[in-house]
């Protein structure tokens, strides 16, 4: 058997904090007066919160001063963090610890791989944070996804060269991050937005013992 590295990624794939996300966006674009759609966060997930604030910005046709901007993004990580100091296990997302107990019984590397600056406490609320050999996270990071230097780091953490490493992804700058790193890239979603990736799976209930044993093996 051989050592492979898997890399996940946080929000979406190991736990539903998409929605939080995408709920103080809403809520910071709603109260300066314009929209934000569902399908347009789409292109905010695996985006670094500063960028998403200026996708956002720009979506509004709002101009705003570097002042204006830090407040703001405060604004939106308080109303983010007042949900997520809710959370417990019962947040992990579907079959999301059988997947990680399998590949670690069969003693692979596991990592984390997130653009969330938040990452560690809510793996620590959740439970899940002893399941991680390496975290790396938006504070370890300059350049964001789908720059790959999140996941190339984390496979130089595990000590498994890239060509070695698959990665659970559910954005699309995330899965052009893994592609660019030349990892394999296993999209957690709708087809219709994660089309680049190697395998794409609706949930990790789609994702077989069988089939991991395969990536392991390859
Ligand atoms: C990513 C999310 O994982 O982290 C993005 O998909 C989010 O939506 C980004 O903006 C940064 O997260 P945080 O917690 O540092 O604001
Ligand atoms: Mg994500």
């Amino acid at each position: 058997m051989s050592t492979k590295g898997f890399i996940f990624d946080l929000d979406g794939v190991i736990v539903d904090t998409a929605k939080y996300h995408y709920l103080a966006w809403k809520n910071l674009a709603n109260s300066l007066g314009f929209e934000f759609t569902e399908e347009q966060n789409e292109l905010f997930k695996g985006v670094s919160r500063v960028r998403s604030l200026d996708i956002l910005l720009e979506l509004g046709s709002y101009n705003a001063t570097p002042e204006q901007k830090d407040g703001w993004l405060v604004q939106k990580n308080e109303e983010y963090l007042s949900y997520i100091k809710k959370m417990d296990a019962s947040e992990i997302l579907p079959d999301v610890p059988r997947v990680l107990d399998v590949l670690l019984q069969n003693e692979q590397g596991v990592a984390l791989g997130s653009a969330s600056k938040n990452a560690r406490p809510i793996l620590e609320k959740v439970g899940l944070l002893m399941k991680f050999q390496h975290i790396v996270d938006g504070n370890d990071v300059t350049a964001a996804k789908p720059d790959p230097e999140v996941f190339l780091l984390g496979a130089q953490k595990l000590g498994i060269s890239p060509q070695d490493c698959i990665v659970f992804e559910d954005s699309i700058a995330g899965v052009q991050a893994a592609n660019t790193a030349g990892m394999i890239s296993i999209g957690i979603g709708e087809q219709e937005f994660l089309h680049e990736a190697d395998h794409v799976f609706k949930d990790f209930t789609e994702i077989s013992d069988r089939f991991l044993m395969d990536l392991i093996n390859k």
